[in-house]
């Protein structure tokens, strides 16, 4: 049976980054035990071409392979840093040129990092639904961390590290026929 497929996109443009550094956390701990193949962007990778698309199809060949990477996705996991209360605009954008219909039903972790913990709610008050507007399959458990979940760009709470095995504990839902990567190999 071919591996499923996770697909991580992280909304910041920095490098280091808090957003990517949690979705690609996430993302190696959920392959480590489902055997997913995985691989995560972030707006970087989208490139330059986002900002001036009014269509989809305005998008440049980087950009649009990014979007096809995330609709093909089995399991997706957004990550978004926390602008003004929400996510970053360009963000948005990038969603915004999704199909609706390419969403439907998928699987997502939903996750963010801010400053603080001030903005701790982003997670169920803007990004759940947003992916509710495409009626995707948002696992119950959202992920939000802040500047003291990470030592130099890397997880380092023991609080933030069980919400993730809690998320990881519910993909298992949506995958009942997958092997563990455990016996993947056999
Ligand atoms: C323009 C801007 C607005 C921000 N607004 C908030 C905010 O409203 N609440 C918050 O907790 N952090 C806010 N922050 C801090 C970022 O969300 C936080 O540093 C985030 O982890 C950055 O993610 P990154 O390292 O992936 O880029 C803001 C940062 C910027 C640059």
């Amino acid at each position: 049976m071919a591996a499923l497929k996770l697909v991580g996109i992280a909304g910041s443009f920095n490098r280091p980054s808090k957003t990517l550094a949690l979705v690609s956390h996430i993302a190696g701990i959920a392959s480590d035990k489902r055997g997913f193949t995985s691989k995560v962007y972030d707006m970087l990778d989208v490139g330059p071409s986002l900002g001036d698309a009014t269509w989809r199809k305005d998008l440049d060949g980087q950009a649009e392979a990014v979007i096809s990477e995330i609709v093909s996705a089995d399991l997706l996991i957004v990550g978004s840093p926390t602008y003004k209360g929400s996510y970053p605009g360009l963000f948005k954008h990038l969603i915004d040129l999704i199909d609706p219909r390419e969403l439907r039903a998928k699987p997502i972790i939903i996750t963010a990092t801010g400053g603080g913990d001030r903005h701790a709610l982003m997670v169920e008050h803007q990004l759940r639904p947003l992916f509710g507007f495409f009626m995707s399959h948002t696992l119950p458990t959202a992920i939000y961390a802040s500047d003291r979940d990470f030592a130099d760009y890397a997880v380092s709470s023991e609080q933030l590290s069980k919400r993730i095995d809690e998320v990881i504990s519910e993909i298992d839902a949506f995958f009942p026929g997958s092997r563990p990567a455990l016996y993947a190999a056999e």
